[in-house]
This record gives structure tokens, sequence and C-alpha cells, in this order.
């Protein structure tokens, strides 16, 4: 393969499958993550989007309807099978989503900091261009969750009418943190699970009996814990089946690289060049000239050790970014079959600012793919982002509160990418030249196959589809079976 001029050459993966507790970890590299800028367009005009079509989300307008006139709406997901099927239940849709309450005196990126799981169901029949979610209110009552703040998750059906809601309980000690967004006393994260009962009848779903259960903390080896960093990030289970290991159930979550912070020296493996590749850095040269090191993302995975899901075990991370990006969150597996072959998606949410020095992209989803859940991953078109904002990359990173008004106006337009089946792709509106989301965006289709990701301009308007589309694929129970 030729290598952009200017530009090293991607890792060589084999996608070669492990057995999920061998001690291997895949590494998102330098060298891969350098193909990001490899594939930018260096002469864009100032603030227009560098990146290829294909891995662009289209534009969202600026006049986006609000989902929701009382609460802010963020990182969503649906009701699932242990398969990832979306499960319609006797005839609605469900989704679940982190909510803030828009009229408390806070502003939007305070919402963090007062985040609750909500949820809106919706008939399995509605048009999804017209009809609106109905808001279903917090899941769990008041003062019972795990933790003051309840961060992202997933949400499975069992048996009959049993559901079992994995979170994140984030416990923050400091009013003044909570109302003023950050920089006080370090909160607490515990992956948690509520098993409850989901009702419907002819009016809408509810639920109740919830009964929570801490899971995971992280164990400072492979998962980086508090006193290791205040700003550790072990969050966002999903929970899945695989069918080369019948009758185990496994989480991925967001973890960090075990160890204090700035105590990780970034290695060889890390960087990923190939041998006597003339644009390879050298390990001397990134640990004495840049502050790489101290992004150190992974990929967690962990295995369930009883049938009701309340003890697991850690497994080794099965993706790494150390020197790379600081955080790779909401992963999800996603198996297709691809020419009578399973192949694994590992898609995962990063943003412009986490990224180590020397590296660049956008906010987006990235992916990988392998043979088995442990496997040495292949990033989706060689470089990992598989679908971004929009975005100038010849421009210098920034955050979303505060955007260089130079750049791309929608280069914040949408975070938390959810990957459904049949390549939906659902997220939220962060910031849309100036304003401020709190919404769902329009679902967009992600063609994938062997690596390669493309955005369907085809599908809804311009490659926009209706907002907030989470369709179900997968009937429990039918219409009326109450
Ligand atoms: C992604 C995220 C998640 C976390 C939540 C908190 O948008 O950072 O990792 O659970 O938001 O609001």
């Amino acid at each position: 393969p030729a290598s952009t001029p200017g530009f090293p050459l991607p890792t060589v993966h084999t996608q070669q499958a492990y057995d999920p507790a061998a001690d291997f970890t895949s590494k998102w590299t330098r060298a891969d993550a350098k193909q990001i800028m490899a594939q930018s367009n260096p002469n864009v005009a100032p603030g227009q989007n560098s990146m290829s079509p294909n891995v662009t989300m289209p534009e969202i307008p600026k006049d986006f309807p609000a989902m929701n006139d009382d609460v802010w709406v963020w990182d969503t997901w649906s009701l699932t099978d242990e398969n990832a099927n979306q499960i319609s239940y006797k005839g609605w849709d469900v989704i679940f989503s982190l909510v803030a309450d828009r009229h408390a005196g806070y502003g939007f990126d305070q919402r963090h900091w007062n985040a609750r799981i909500g949820y809106f169901f919706r008939k399995t029949n509605a048009d999804p261009a017209k009809d609106k979610w109905n808001y279903g209110g917090h899941l769990f009552l008041d003062n019972t969750s795990i933790g003051n703040t309840e961060w992202s998750g997933s949400t499975r059906l069992m048996q009959g009418n049993k559901i079992n809601v994995f979170y994140t309980a984030t416990t923050f000690y400091d009013v003044a943190e909570r109302n003023a967004g950050g920089g006080g006393i370090a909160p607490d994260a515990v992956i948690a699970k509520a098993l409850g009962n989901i009702h419907a009848t002819k009016d809408g779903v509810t639920f109740d009996g919830f009964q929570h259960t801490k899971l995971l903390e992280p164990d400072g080896k492979l998962y980086q814990n508090k006193a290791q960093n205040p700003g550790f990030a072990f969050r966002d289970p999903y929970t899945f089946a695989d069918p080369a290991h019948p009758g185990k159930t496994f989480m991925v979550f967001e973890g960090n690289t075990g160890g204090n912070r700035g105590a990780y020296k970034c290695k060889q493996e890390d960087l990923g060049y190939r041998p006597g590749d003339p644009h390879a850095e050298t390990v001397d040269q990134v640990n004495s000239t840049t502050g790489a090191w101290y992004q150190t993302a992974n990929v967690g995975l962990a295995v369930a050790d009883n049938k009701d899901l309340t003890k697991w075990s850690f497994l080794p991370p099965i993706l790494s970014a150390n020197c790379v990006n600081d955080q790779t969150e909401r992963p999800q597996i996603y198996i297709q079959n691809e020419n009578g072959k399973n192949k694994y998606y590992l898609f995962t949410i990063s943003h412009q600012f986490t990224y180590a020095d020397g590296m660049r992209g956008p906010d987006g989803v990235y992916g990988f793919v392998g043979d088995g859940v442990r496997s040495d991953y292949q990033p989706v078109n060689n470089s990992g982002l598989a679908l971004g904002s929009p975005t100038d990359l010849n421009m210098p990173a920034n955050a979303p509160e505060g955007p260089d008004p130079r750049q791309n106006g929608r280069q914040f337009q949408a975070y938390s990418h959810y990957v459904q089946p049949g390549g939906l792709v659902q997220s939220f509106i962060d910031n849309v030249d100036g304003v401020r989301g709190g919404s769902l965006s329009p679902t967009v289709k992600m063609n994938f196959k062997a690596g390669v990701t493309q955005v369907d301009r085809s599908f809804g308007k311009n490659g926009l589809g209706p907002f907030g589309y989470l369709p179900t694929n997968k009937r429990v129970g039918g219409e009326g079976l109450y």
C-alpha cells in the first residue's frame, strides 16, 4: 500500500480472534489515527469540512425541533435483547435517554451533573416523521439509584416482563460542582444494574419494582480508579451475548488504563509504525517531546459469573488508545455476517479535545472490526473514524461550550452516536452553529462492510432521516395483548 505523502502507513492488524479471557489488548495506534489527517483535505477554505463525505454526518438544520420542552435529552439507547435487536414490547417502541430539567436554573453544559435516566415510548407503527415520542418521565423513583447521578448504559428485556437496566451510577460530593459544572471533588463511578418490570397498556408504557445492584468498581489494575486520576472514566455498560461463546454474557464499557495519572509511558505498540517507515515517530520522541502518555482510553470487557447477571469479573480491555485518545465512550458490539462469517464491529464515540498531542480527529463515532469480541481489531477506513461532525481538521481542536468562530459551525452538531441494526445511527444535537441542542438528531444511515463505512446519502433527505428515529426490528407480545 502507498501512504499519503508526509504520513506514515497504518499499523498492520490481523483481525485474528483470541479467547475473550486472553491477555491480548488490541491497539488503536498513533499510526492508525494519523490516517484521519492523511485522509483529510489540507486545502479546504478555512471553516469548511475537510473530511471525506463518506465519513461526514450531513448538516443538521439550525431550526431543529425540541423533542421535549421540559427536559434536555442526550445519550439515548433502545430496549434491546442480548443480540442487539431492538424490541417492540406489546406494540410499543421504548427508548431510554439521559435527561436533565430545562427549567432548574442551570445551563445545558451542567446537564451531566444533574443527569437522570428518562424514557420515551411511541406506537410501533407510528410515522417517525410526524408522531412524537411520549415522555414517560424518570425511569427510577427519586433517590433510589446507586449514586446521585445516572449516566449512560443499556436496557435489556429478559424473561416475561422483566428488564435489566445497566447504567453508570455517578456520585458527586460537591454541590457547588454540580451547579457550576466541574472542577470540584472527583466523583465516584460504579457500574450498576436495576432489575424491574415493564408494563404496557393501551395508553403507554410504565416501569416499576426496580432492585438496584452494584456490579463493578474500577480495580486500579486493568481499569484506572479515582485515587489514581480524579478525571478517570469508568462508565457506559453495554451487555451482549456472543454466538462463539454460548451461555455467556459479556459487557463492554468505557475505561482508562490502570495506574496513576502520568505514570504511563508510550510504547512501541501504542505507536504501531511499520519497521523503516520514514514518517514514524520514535518512542523516545513521543515520550520526551509530547504529553501523549496522559491519554489512556480503553474499552473494557467483563463477563457475568451468574445467570442473574448480578456478579461480574473483569477481563483485560479489548482495545486501548494509549497515547492516542483519552476517551472511548459508550462502546457497543455489533455482530454482522459477512460472506458466511461473523464479523464483530466495536463502535465507540470520542471527542476532538480528548486526542493526545500530535493527533487530531472530529467528534463522532469510531469503529473497529475483528473476528471475535477480543481480536486484533482493524480500525474502520484504516483510521478508526466511522462518522464525524463536519469539521475543518486543519484548525485546532476546541470544545462545544467554546467553539472557535472560524471553525465549521457544525463541528459539534452531534455526539453520542448509537449504532442500531441496519446501520441507523442515532445521536443527540449539541451545538448547531451556536444553537444549543438537547434533543435527538436526525438519524443517519451508515453502510458498513469489510471494515469500510459510508454515509448513505440516499437515505431520508440528503442523508438525514427522521429526528430521533430508533425503530424496532423484533416484536415481543402483540398490540392489545396487555
Ligand atoms: C457521552 C457521555 C457518557 C456519559 C454521559 C454523561 O455523551 O460522556 O460517557 O455516560 O455522557 O452525561
